[in-house]
């Protein structure tokens, strides 16, 4: 049940009296997520409240034609459909505006209502009513809440079985796919009812099914039946379900001589099997596309652009109302050479490859585009295409699979990360540009484009595969809906909403969580260096040697007397010019670069002064200490709350804190001994060196 629990808590049943037993859910069709709705407000209420809360399923509101014949005077009521089935008009309701997917919640003892623009929208307003009962606020409010963006996807990258990886999933950490095995869609989809609740009480509107390093066995009949039943599973919850394609399918699976964009079979040959989707899953959301990227075919192949790409299946989407999501990880790994090149730089690619491009996607088209320039590291800075598509959509890709930050063995709450980046202004034409504006489109006056997150939700009965971990789904909703959220507003939510509503335990979360992206971000990689993990190797444990002469061009240029990617204009790669000249100015100089990412622009020597005073190895040794001794805290502070969470919750969560204590050490040891063989340089507090 994740955070969808509706657990009773203490006094709540003295509230019963006063809260609706009648519910309306109207214009309700089994699939509409209005029917969704009344049955969602019966389960809570009954659960929470033990109130026994009766759904009536009408056309339009009408009382006398009720049950109880009109005679709902002294009982409290709700009501919940779109405004088109209510006509508040005759109901002497003002509602204020709403956009698609927005709500109108209006609280009061006689009667709530739940009303919206569409049937999507009243499914979020009765999450969000139950949402507040469930962590015990039963207060009479009144308000509308509009989505900030359009988009707010979840991208799952589960794999049909390729390589033998049978229903794995890539970077999967909490167990198999949980719609794929053996090549097909599974029979059994029961999970997936539960996952669409999940996601749809924190206002996902699409799910892309599959792996971006796509299988095109996907489009065999027998699949693209099972992607209906998908279809079908998510309907109710407002969830439209989309693909990852894979660009050389044409020719790869459908037998065709070239897989060119342009090519009059291959067009035709995108159109035919979008229309036979669309004919199987009419409200099919659209498609995602990894091409020309880590190997996977795409348009520059044939020395299309990556526009070509695009619109290729835009234009076969379009008549449908689809989205084309343009991934903009696009890097060419073979062309990257460290020793020879002092200018080359995978961060640079993704402007390059775009550069020239931002008129012509077709306006389907929303490309989609990684936080940072490089791959989901412990911190970068915002990806720099962001400032350059001002006519084209943009979403922002964001990942609650914590890839480079503790693969949910270690507790990383990252809402404060994604809070920095979304808050972050990149001073487009030297104005207000921060990053959630450019990607909801308010920047530009539009409402389209948002949020993407690659989620590795699995069959494990945690999801994620650790209790803690959910708070980033939770919260990866939850800021897509409103980046104005806080980040401690949000942990204490989910965790009331989770295990308690006990203050020890709120607090104790809160605590742990909101430590936990800085001690390691301490422990695995300072000031920008990126992610010491293991490049070669799955990405997890700390290797600080595998960050150099790897062929990602993943690197930080360390020798034995400095450190860091030189990305200046002046001296660099140029990686700082790419951004808009203010944000350019402060990248370009030491001086004006914030310690926290010096590494990511700058070469400097380990005996480079930080602005705090330190020298950049004595802060790599402080920092790696001071982390992994925060790291030790969480487990005697989470021993604390024996007994007041479930047992299984408790000991699953203890023993993977004991874990991460125990890893964390690993990781400043590696680490420190690593900088201090390289440097020779000791820790002035004599915990690193030969003593
Ligand atoms: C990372 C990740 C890959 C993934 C890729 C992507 O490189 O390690 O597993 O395929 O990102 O985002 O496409």
């Amino acid at each position: 049940d994740a955070w969808l629990r509706y657990a009773p808590y203490p006094g709540a049943e003295k509230h019963a009296a006063a809260l609706p037993h009648k519910i309306y859910a109207l214009n309700a069709t089994k699939s509409s997520p209005v029917y969704t709705a009344g049955t969602e407000l019966a389960l809570g209420l009954k659960s929470i409240f033990g109130l026994a809360a009766a759904v009536e399923y009408q056309q339009t509101l009408d009382y006398s034609s009720s049950s109880e014949g009109g005679c709902l005077g002294r009982k409290s009521h709700l009501v919940v459909g779109t405004l088109d089935a209510f006509d508040a008009a005759e109901h002497k309701v003002k509602v204020p505006e709403l956009i698609e997917d927005g709500y109108f919640l209006d609280i009061t003892p006689k009667r709530t209502l739940i009303l919206a623009k569409n049937e999507r929208g009243a499914l979020y307003g009765a999450f969000e009513y139950l949402n507040r009962l469930a962590q015990g606020n039963v207060k009479s409010a009144s308000f509308a809440s509009n989505p900030d963006a359009a988009v707010r996807w979840v991208n799952q990258w589960d794999n049909m079985a390729s390589g033998g990886t049978h229903g794995s999933i890539e970077r999967g950490y909490g167990g198999v796919s949980m719609f794929f095995w053996n090549g097909v869609v599974r029979e059994d989809l029961d999970r997936v009812h539960q996952y669409a609740r999940i996601l749809a009480s924190v206002g996902i509107n699409g799910i892309i099914l599959n792996n971006v390093n796509a299988n095109a066995t996907l489009f065999d009949d027998i699949n693209l039946r099972g992607l209906q039943r998908i279809g079908d599973i998510f309907r109710p919850y407002g969830i439209r379900i989309g693909l990852s394609v894979r660009f050389d399918a044409p020719q790869s699976y459908g037998g065709l001589s070239t897989f060119d964009p342009i090519d009059a079979s291959v067009i035709k040959w995108w159109h035919d099997i979008t229309d036979k989707i669309y004919h199987m899953i009419p409200d099919f959301v659209g498609y995602l596309s990894k091409a020309s990227s880590e190997g996977q075919p795409g348009p520059l192949t044939y020395n299309r652009t990556l526009a070509d790409g695009a619109n290729l299946f835009a234009r076969t989407l379009k008549p449908y109302g689809g989205t084309m999501m343009f991934r903009a990880f696009v890097y060419d790994h073979r062309s990257l050479n460290q020793t020879l090149d002092w200018k080359a730089d995978r961060a640079n690619a993704a402007v390059n490859f775009f550069e020239g491009l931002d008129s012509k996607f077709d306006d389907n088209v929303v490309i989609q585009i990684k936080y940072g320039p490089i791959d989901f590291q412990v911190r970068e800075p915002v990806s720099p295409l962001f400032a350059h598509l001002r006519e084209t959509p943009a979403a922002v890709e964001l990942q609650v699979s914590q890839e480079y930050l503790g693969q949910q063995m270690h507790v990383v709450y990252m809402a404060p990360m994604w809070k920095e980046l979304l808050d972050f202004d990149l001073r487009i034409d030297s104005k207000p540009s921060q990053l959630r504006d450019v990607v909801s489109g308010k920047r530009w006056g539009r409402h389209q484009g948002g949020y993407a997150a690659v989620v590795n939700a699995g069959l494990n009965s945690t999801w994620l595969g650790s209790h803690l971990s959910l708070s980033n789904l939770y919260a990866y909703g939850k800021l897509a809906w409103d980046p104005s959220h806080t980040s401690e507003d949000l942990i204490d939510a989910w965790t009331r909403l989770t295990f308690s509503h006990d203050r020890a335990v709120v607090d104790t979360v809160r605590t742990i969580s909101m430590q936990s992206w800085p001690a390691y971000e301490d422990y695995s990689g300072n000031l920008g260096v990126q992610t010491l993990a293991d490049i070669l190797n799955g990405h997890y444990g700390p290797n600080p040697g595998s960050q150099d002469g790897n062929p990602w061009g993943q690197w930080t240029r360390a020798d034995g007397d400095s450190i860091g990617m030189d990305r200046t204009v002046s001296n660099g790669t140029g990686f700082a010019g790419q951004y808009p000249p203010e944000v350019a100015a402060m990248y370009e100089k030491v001086e004006t670069t914030p310690d926290n990412l010096l590494l990511w622009f700058h070469h400097v020597p380990y005996t480079q002064r930080l602005k705090s005073g330190l020298t950049v190895i004595q802060h790599f040794y402080d920092a790696h200490y001071r982390g992994a001794a925060v790291a030790q805290t969480f487990v005697t502070a989470w021993e604390k709350l024996k007994g007041k969470v479930d047992a299984t919750q408790y000991d699953e969560t203890l023993s993977r804190l004991v874990y991460q204590a125990g890893h964390s050490l690993v990781w400043r040891d590696s680490v420190s001994n690593f900088y201090f063989n390289k440097s020779s340089i000791a820790d002035t507090r004599g915990r690193v060196g030969n003593y």
